[in-house]
């Protein structure tokens, strides 16, 4: 099962992302997860310790990785690289092991956009293409509200597209946004999930703005969840009603891709 999960920043994405990651490996899968926002915090929600994750270097800052396979100086421009830098094993070599998920931090290319071509950029661009279309096992990718960057190719490698939205107008455009670019780029299974949710009210606010779309859960706003983060607690710390919630979701995502 491969999901790629978006949405707004501090809608929940990471919130979600660990939470279907550790319950998967709690399964027995072998979990690869990623964290393609420029914003990362998913070592953060999958309960790795401030010393874990001060030790875990992004792949974008990895100098003497990204120089040894595209074959150009990080931060030096107007040289030849490689355009398809081999990049097969570094899921083995770089993921940080927690809890039986494998984390995989991108880190922000400092000169962002899609249209970047900086061998750091290359270089990412070739990994996630190559984790989602020949990964078997079970792949969460926790990424920021654009998906332009996902090649059509390696959209179409991802089963569902999640989209963490809050009862807030701002997360609902955002959420709109990305459900066009997904579907320029060819995902054909989106999902909504509504995160924060206090009140029926809550919920039918989401529902109504989205009218057309296909709900994957509810997860309420839960007060153990906050303190879990406080505490740098996992996400399944974060009380019964959430955990519940993750797990419903998986389900339901199971069902559909198995
Ligand atoms: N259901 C919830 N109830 C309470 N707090 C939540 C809930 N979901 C997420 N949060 C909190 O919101 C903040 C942002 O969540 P996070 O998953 O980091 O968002 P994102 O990755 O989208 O930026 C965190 O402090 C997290 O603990
Ligand atoms: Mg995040």
């Amino acid at each position: 099962m491969k999901l790629a999960i978006s949405g707004k920043g501090g809608v929940g994405k990471s919130t979600l992302a660990a939470a279907l990651a550790l319950l998967m490996a709690k399964r027995g899968r072998n979990v690869l997860a990623i964290d393609a926002d420029a914003d990362a915090n998913l070592a953060s929600a999958l309960g790795l310790s401030a010393e874990e994750q001060a030790a875990i270097i992004p792949i974008s800052e990895q100098a003497a990785l990204v120089e040894e396979r595209t074959g150009a100086k990080v931060k030096q421009y107007g040289q030849m690289f490689k355009l398809n830098p081999r990049v097969d094993d570094i899921a083995e070599g770089y993921a940080t092991k927690h809890q039986g998920v494998s984390l995989i931090v991108l880190g922000a290319v400092e000169q962002g956009g899609s249209g970047c071509a900086c061998p750091e950029s290359v270089l990412l661009r070739a990994l996630v293409t190559d984790l989602v279309l020949y990964k078997d096992d079970a792949l969460v990718m926790d990424m920021e509200a654009g998906v332009e960057h996902l090649g059509r190719a390696t959209a179409q490698g991802v089963d569902t597209m999640i989209v963490v939205v809050e009862p807030g107008q701002r997360s609902i455009d955002c959420a709109k946004r990305v459900f066009r670019m997904a579907e320029q780029v060819g995902i054909q299974d989106l999902r909504i999930v509504a995160n924060k949710v206090m009140s029926d009210d809550d919920e039918q606010f989401i529902r109504k703005a989205l009218p057309d779309c296909q709900f994957l859960g509810v997860i309420p706003f839960s007060e153990t969840l906050r303190q879990a983060d406080r505490h740098g607690l996992s996400v399944l710390e974060g009380g019964s009603e959430v955990v519940q919630a993750f797990e419903h979701m998986l389900h339901e995502l199971e069902q559909g891709t198995l």
